[in-house]
């Protein structure tokens, strides 16, 4: 289990986060979801261990994170933007988390993983010769080999439209599922939230707005910024939530 404790930060004279309490259960995947500015990239970073936070306590299974450096969480992150090397290929980029660590990943282990994100036919291209989705999966990879306990992703799908967006969306869910692995992605739309997560962190200006699992947030919203800013964008989108949660009254 992640237990965030009385997390706070500010920068110069504003208050980024404030005050934020939750435990995310071994396994689950946890949407942190909420406007520009509101802090998710923040607390994210916090949880990486590349932002300290003013005060509160990090916690995982039990073992206090707060003062750990990053290196020694265990935790891993896909940056928004890949962060891929342009000039390695996609193999090399995957195994570039493992150039002194190599002992402790085995070949097979690494071609468990290519093969699981169907990336073999692409291991000897050039990153600018791969499509966004093909991207995307060579950046989940190297990030997976390192094995982390908790896999963090930064607006995984937000480059990527359409049919991509709904694989990348199932690989995602997949890869948690079959590691058991602890999964927190931030996004700034409801929809994905709704259909990507067990439970969504709702963060509103720094602040925690609702905490709980999509069909608890879209039938009790925990307060009027909730229902604006979930409620009127499923009706937006009426269908395609109508859909999956088989329900008329939203
Ligand atoms: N290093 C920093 N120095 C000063 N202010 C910062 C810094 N990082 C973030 N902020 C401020 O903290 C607030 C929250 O930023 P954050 O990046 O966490 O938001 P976000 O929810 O991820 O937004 P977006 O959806 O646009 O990525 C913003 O007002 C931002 O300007
Ligand atoms: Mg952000």
């Amino acid at each position: 289990m992640l237990r965030l404790q009385h997390i706070g930060k500010h920068y110069d004279n504003k208050v980024v986060l404030d005050d934020i309490n939750v435990a995310i259960e071994s396994g689950e995947i946890v949407s942190l979801l909420g406007p520009s500015g509101s802090g998710k990239t923040t607390l994210l970073n916090i949880i990486l261990g590349l932002t300290k936070p003013d005060r509160g306590t990090i916690t995982f299974n039990g073992v206090d994170m707060t003062s750990l450096p990053m290196k020694k969480r265990g935790f891993n992150i896909v940056f928004q933007d890949y962060a891929l090397f342009p000039n390695l290929n996609a193999y090399d980029n995957i195994v570039y988390g493992l150039r002194n660590k190599k002992e402790s990943v085995s070949e097979q282990e690494i071609g468990e993983y290519i093969e699981f994100l169907e990336l073999q036919p692409h291991l000897k291209k050039r990153i600018s010769e791969l499509s966004g989705g093909q991207k995307q999966r060579v950046a989940l990879a190297r990030t997976l080999v390192t094995k982390p306990q908790l896999l963090l992703l930064d607006e995984p799908l937000s480059a990527l439209d359409g049919v991509i967006k709904e694989s990348i969306k199932k690989r995602i869910q997949s890869v948690a599922k079959q590691f058991k692995l602890t999964t927190i992605i931030v996004t700034h739309d409801p929809e994905e939230a709704l259909t990507l997560s067990d439970k969504i962190l709702i963060i509103q200006q720094g602040s925690v707005a609702q905490f709980g699992a999509p069909q608890d947030i879209i039938h009790r919203p925990g307060n009027d910024f909730v229902k604006q800013f979930i409620i009127q964008q499923l009706h937006i989108k009426r269908q395609n939530i109508y859909n999956l949660f088989g329900e008329t009254h939203v």
